[in-house]
């Protein structure tokens, strides 16, 4: 969808985030699966993700208050003038009350409307992208949208094709009105495909297992996903979905100073970035040290490039994610 010029635009005020203190190297899963740091890197680019501490009642929802505390303190904004908040996340603690409610209790953000975004890890772009489309009906006028996931929560650690490629993390982004229109999102696009919904799951009961995946064993409450079907949906989707974009907003890719891939698999970025015949510093990664943080994961790469000051007034910033579902999304942002 091509945003429309009359009227008034948005701008991202500033940004946040959190990590873990814990270090979760390749070493370490040496110790506990069969696997090596050789096998992880070469495969996934990673190196380390951070975790947090279960036993002092971190996750999900400290990582998301701490990510909208930094981003409030980073744009020095008073809380009270931010009228929504959007926290997308699949590893809720509790699922009542959401995420959001408790982030916006911890900043005092007293006027904003709260809620949880179950995207798995699009979910920080439908964040943003909803942010925009609000700001620009006049709705609302300053939303905080944060992406956060614990997901070592919910990680089996006896399962090596899937324990070693998630992390912990959390990112927010402070969207407000603007007054230029051609300013914010200039184009965007959510999508799914639930008949995909198999490839990566996280059931809570035996039940809700599919056929395909009865014969392993299950521990409930962990994710399930099927490496191979996703690295195959992912290569092709990153491309397509920024061809479109880039087509649709009438944007070359020359123009497009930072690509912000969603933090999946290094070789899954590299390849979308080789296609694109893009130079490494225009397309941003952290997967080797952080992992891959679910819906954390933009927000964390957008607040790291924007502290690097690397997210300079007038330029394009094209933001992309897939994940369960199946889902993707996009966000073309002159910032
Ligand atoms: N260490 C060592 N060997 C491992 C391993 C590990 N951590 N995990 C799997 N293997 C083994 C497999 O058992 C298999 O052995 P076999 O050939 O004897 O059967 C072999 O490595 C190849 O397995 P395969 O699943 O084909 O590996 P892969 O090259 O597809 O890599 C992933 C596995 C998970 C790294 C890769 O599929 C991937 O990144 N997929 C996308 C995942 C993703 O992006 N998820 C997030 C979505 S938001």
């Amino acid at each position: 969808m091509t945003m429309p010029p009359e009227g008034h635009g948005t701008r991202i005020l500033g940004t946040g985030s959190a990590t873990p203190e814990k270090v979760l190297s390749n070493q370490d899963l040496e110790q506990i699966l069969d696997t090596s740091d050789e096998w992880i890197r070469q495969r996934t680019g990673i190196r380390t993700r951070r975790v947090v501490d279960q036993s002092t009642g971190a996750g999900t929802i400290s990582l998301a208050c701490d990510a909208l505390e930094n981003a409030v303190a980073n744009t020095g904004i008073d809380p009270l003038e931010i009228d929504l908040i959007i926290c997308a996340t699949c590893t809720q603690e509790m699922t009542c009350p959401s995420a959001a409610c408790r982030a916006q209790a911890r900043v005092g953000a007293f006027n904003a409307a709260a809620f949880d975004l179950a995207a798995a890890c699009s979910g920080y772009v439908y964040g943003i992208n909803i942010a925009d489309t609000l700001i620009r009906q006049g709705r609302h006028k300053t939303i905080a949208v944060i992406g956060a996931d614990a997901m070592s929560t919910v990680m089996d650690y006896s399962e090596r094709s899937v324990s070693i490629l998630f992390g912990d993390a959390a990112g927010a982004a402070i969207i407000t009105r603007d007054e230029n229109p051609e300013r914010g999102c200039i184009y965007q696009n959510l999508g799914a495909d639930g008949r995909g919904w198999e490839c990566l799951y996280m059931p809570r009961r035996e039940i809700d297992v599919p056929e395909s995946d009865k014969e392993t064993p299950i521990r409930l409450g962990c994710l399930r996903m099927n490496g191979r079907e996703v690295f195959k949906f992912a290569v092709k989707k990153f491309l397509s979905v920024i061809e479109t974009t880039l087509q649709e907003a009438n944007i070359s890719i020359d123009d497009v100073s930072q690509l912000i891939c969603h933090q999946s698999n290094l070789r899954i970025i590299e390849s979308a970035r080789e296609r694109l015949g893009l130079e490494k510093d225009r397309v941003y990664v952290n997967i080797d040290r952080v992992g891959n943080s679910s819906s954390g994961s933009i927000g964390l790469c957008l607040d790291e490039l924007n502290q690097a000051g690397r997210i300079r007034e007038g330029e394009i910033v094209l933001m992309v994610a897939f994940g369960g579902g199946m889902t993707w999304a996009s966000s073309l942002w002159r910032v």
